[in-house]
């Protein structure tokens, strides 16, 4: 496939147009092949290309030459050398900028002055071709500054159904074109510029499917935010129309990205104190959006003290903001819960990983009963009755299986059943019960304690729902909290066991009152150490 891309920007490289516009040719190229697609590209700023004349000699000469002679006769060639011309252009004034307008009257030439009839219904009138340019298709790829393309683009929609005839080209249009130069907010660009590389693998194929449509139809963000983003980003102040520090603008447009629906019942008040600026400002999160206090008036219920560039390098993504906190490069003080929830406050929503697909639907979360019920089915149906014990703990371990079988197993689910159906098997074969009572608490104290200097340690499994799901498996905060949970579990039960050991007969009243301390002490630290940690 020939491949001509005219990149219509006067920013040239730098064009927020020409990214999507590479996007959707590396989709082609994906799905051609490096080797089957050909490609010319023309940056109208950088070609000599004047405006026409209007003087027609080109109509006039029998070869269709142009009296300037500039870079437009090479154009000229690869137009008709290309199957398909991709137009990628910012909108400017609802319609293409001005040097790709030149570039368009400027083909002229590829016209005899004849006129002929127009038969797709667009306009009346036209000139025919003098080359073969049947079969050619044309893309236009184009973004602009407004929320959305909805109503922006008759212009040049009716310019083009001119051109290649009505409907006769694919669009990729994109509003909100602005933010693809955004670092901060590339997890929501690079997904929309990941639907037009399938957009241009699809383009390869025939076409783009109205469901790839679609989805490029959609907002890169809801209007309110991106208008707010948008209004805060020049760093002047909407109220009183002057200048404001660089660090204010930066926290109206982290403000703009508040969803609302994360509001649990309770105002929260962050404050951005910018340590290295002398600037503090607070964002008052309601139920409504986010409000931006700048005159000291709000009482902070959160307070982020840091530089102005830490938090620019979290904000890009350059740095994890856990491992930032954890180096110490900022500190938080107050009610360290709006940190942990972060992503529901201020995230995109873009970064959600996606489910893994399973008969029938989402899996649901491991659970940490899944682990649970063997054991305790084993230390209670075993201290109840030694004789019936083999026999409810294994109805239990069945019960439990079936109920919570649309929960993701964790391998620690698997180890604790296959502990206690071998202690089971063990009471069959006629082991003593004090010793499997013992062996038992060994066998789960061991679990907790080898886990807590594992990858991941046993309990991260099962509350990483309530901190973002996967990705907190990647927080060295929330690994390093569990990992000492872990440990101080299995110090418990590996004391139970000594316990069991030297006063056999209170080894029911060991394992109920041992655990005690240690619930205690996972209560109180898991909130208790990140802020720690937080407070530097
Ligand atoms: C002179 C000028 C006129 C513009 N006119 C419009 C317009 O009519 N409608 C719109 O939504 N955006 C308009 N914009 C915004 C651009 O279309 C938008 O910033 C676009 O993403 C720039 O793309 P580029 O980086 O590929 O040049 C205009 C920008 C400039 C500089």
């Amino acid at each position: 496939m020939r491949i001509l891309a005219i990149n219509g920007s006067p920013k040239g490289e730098r064009s927020n147009t020409w990214r999507l516009t590479q996007a959707f040719l590396d989709g082609i190229a994906q799905q051609l092949g490096p080797d089957a697609m050909e490609l010319r590209t023309v940056c109208v700023r950088d070609v000599d290309v004047r405006p026409c004349l209007g003087c027609f000699s080109c109509l006039r000469n029998e070869s269709g030459t142009c009296c300037l002679h500039d870079d437009m006769q090479g154009i000229i060639a690869s137009r008709v050398w290309a199957d398909v011309t991709i137009w990628s252009f910012p909108l400017y004034y609802f319609g293409v900028p001005g040097p790709l307008k030149n570039l368009i009257d400027r083909q002229l030439p590829m016209s005899l002055p004849f006129m002929v009839e127009r038969t797709d219904g667009v306009g009346n009138g036209s000139h025919p071709s003098r080359h073969d340019m049947s079969g050619k298709r044309n893309v236009i790829i184009s973004t602009c500054g407004f929320y959305t393309t909805e109503g922006n683009y008759d212009g040049v929609r009716a310019q083009f159904d001119h051109m290649c005839g009505k409907g006769g080209y694919e669009e990729v249009l994109c509003g909100q074109g602005e933010l693809f130069r955004v670092p901060e907010l590339a997890e929501r660009t690079d997904a929309y510029l990941q639907i037009v590389r399938h957009a241009g693998a699809e383009f390869a194929q025939g076409g783009i499917t109205a469901s790839t449509k679609e989805e490029l139809a959609k907002l890169l963000f809801p209007r309110k935010t991106f208008e707010a983003m948008a209004d805060a980003s020049w760093g002047i102040s909407r109220e009183t129309g002057q200048a404001e520090d660089e660090a204010i603008s930066f926290t109206r447009q982290m403000a703009a990205l508040y969803n609302p629906a994360s509001h649990d019942g309770t105002d929260r008040i962050l404050e951005m104190d910018y340590t290295d600026r002398g600037v503090r400002c607070c964002i008052v999160l309601g139920p409504e959006g986010a409000t931006v206090v700048t005159d000291g008036s709000a009482t902070p219920t959160t307070s982020v003290h840091t530089p102005f560039g830490v938090w620019q390098e979290i904000a890009q993504g350059k740095v994890s903001g856990v491992d930032a906190l954890a180096q110490h490069r900022y500190s938080v003080t107050g009610d360290f819960d709006l940190m942990i929830r972060w992503d529901d406050y201020f995230g995109s929503g873009a970064d959600e990983e996606p489910s893994q697909p399973t008969d029938g639907g989402k899996e649901k979360p491991p659970v940490m009963l899944a682990m649970l019920i063997p054991w305790v089915a084993f230390w209670t149906a075993f201290s109840i009755s030694p004789t019936l014990g083999p026999a409810i703990t294994l109805a239990a371990c069945a019960i439990g299986t079936v109920v919570l079988a649309r929960h993701e197993r964790t391998v620690y689910d698997t180890l604790s059943l296959a502990a206690v159906l071998t202690l089971v098997a063990a009471s069959l074969a006629g082991a003593p019960l004090p010793t499997l009572q013992c062996a038992s608490f060994v066998a789960f104290g061991l679990m907790w304690l080898v886990s807590a200097l594992w990858f991941v340690p046993l309990s991260a499994h099962y509350v990483k729902g309530s901190y973002g799901g996967n990705k907190a498996l990647r927080n060295s905060i929330f690994l390093n909290t569990n990992r000492i949970i872990c440990l101080v579990w299995g110090v418990t039960y590996l004391a139970s066991a000594v316990a069991a050991l030297v006063a056999p007969q209170a080894t029911a009243l060991i394992s109920e009152l041992l655990p005690v301390p240690a619930a205690v002490f996972t209560v109180v630290f898991q909130r208790w150490y990140p802020a720690h940690v937080a407070r530097g």
